[in-house]
């Protein structure tokens, strides 16, 4: 048999080829399976978080920002726990990132709080002297296009059966639902509601006074984003 193949290069480069492709799959199944559901502690994002996400996204965060730790004893000890692949479980897209000109962004949310990112927004170098991150005061006034991450909760709850109105286990071994208006007024109650949560931390009175009439500035839909990184 191995005689036979030596002397034949094409079967034994097919036989090369399906000895490695089957290793390969032996590898790369088992993570199909496991690594690539959400971790503990994961949630879907709420319709605010969403509508944050997208402002991220409309700005080119990602540009200079990446969201992805990878594990390495400098970057652990910087930024916390290195990045597990389920953690990306509820990400459409993937913002991980290519190029890091500002720090990565991944755990955020554990430890800058929402009045830092309000001053850091509006003005980088008043809370980190020499920032060269530039300030994005449009988004005090502009406000966050909430219907539109509506539409997008619904489309990949039926698509990807993400699990909104349904208990997630977090870390420490409670669990936490996240609320999927059933309609859009219902869903913009809800970022509202969440939106007055976030502005109770705030200080520019024209962002209060805009989510007091009704309104979400983008400015507290990207801090509920930054504040959900975690
Ligand atoms: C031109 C590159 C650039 C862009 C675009 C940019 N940043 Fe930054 N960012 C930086 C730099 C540099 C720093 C570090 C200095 C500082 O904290 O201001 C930083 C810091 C930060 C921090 C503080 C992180 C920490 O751990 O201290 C946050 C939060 C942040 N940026 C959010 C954003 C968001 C949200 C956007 C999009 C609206 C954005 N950045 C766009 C360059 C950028």
């Amino acid at each position: 048999m191995f005689h036979w193949l030596e002397k034949h290069p094409f079967f034994f480069a097919v036989g090369v080829f399906v000895t490695i492709a089957f290793a390969g799959l032996i590898e790369i199944l088992p993570n199909f399976a496991q690594a690539s559901r959400p971790v503990i502690g994961t949630a879907p994002y709420s319709t605010l978080e969403l509508a944050g996400r997208h402002v991220y996204i409309k700005n080119s965060c990602n540009a200079c920002h990446s969201q992805l730790v990878r594990p390495f004893k400098s970057e652990t000890d910087r930024y916390g726990h290195y990045s597990l692949s389920g953690e990306y479980a509820y990400d459409r897209p993937f913002l991980w990132g290519s190029k890091r000109t500002g720090p990565d962004l991944m755990r955020v949310g554990n430890y800058r709080t929402t009045d830092w990112h309000e001053n850091h927004m509006k003005d980088p170098a008043s809370v980190v002297p020499g920032s060269i991150m530039p300030a994005y005061k449009w988004m005090f006034t502009n406000n966050a296009d909430v219907d539109t991450a509506y539409a997008e909760q619904l489309t990949v709850a039926n698509a990807f059966s993400v699990p909104y109105n349904e208990p997630v286990p977090m870390k420490d071994g409670s669990t936490k639902i996240v609320k999927m208006g059933k309609n859009l007024a219902e869903a913009r109650a809800l970022a509202l509601a969440e939106a007055k949560e976030i502005v109770a931390d705030m200080k520019d009175q024209d962002v209060k006074d805009a989510v007091a009439r009704g309104e979400i500035p983008e400015i507290v839909a990207i801090i509920a984003y930054m504040n959900s990184l975690k």
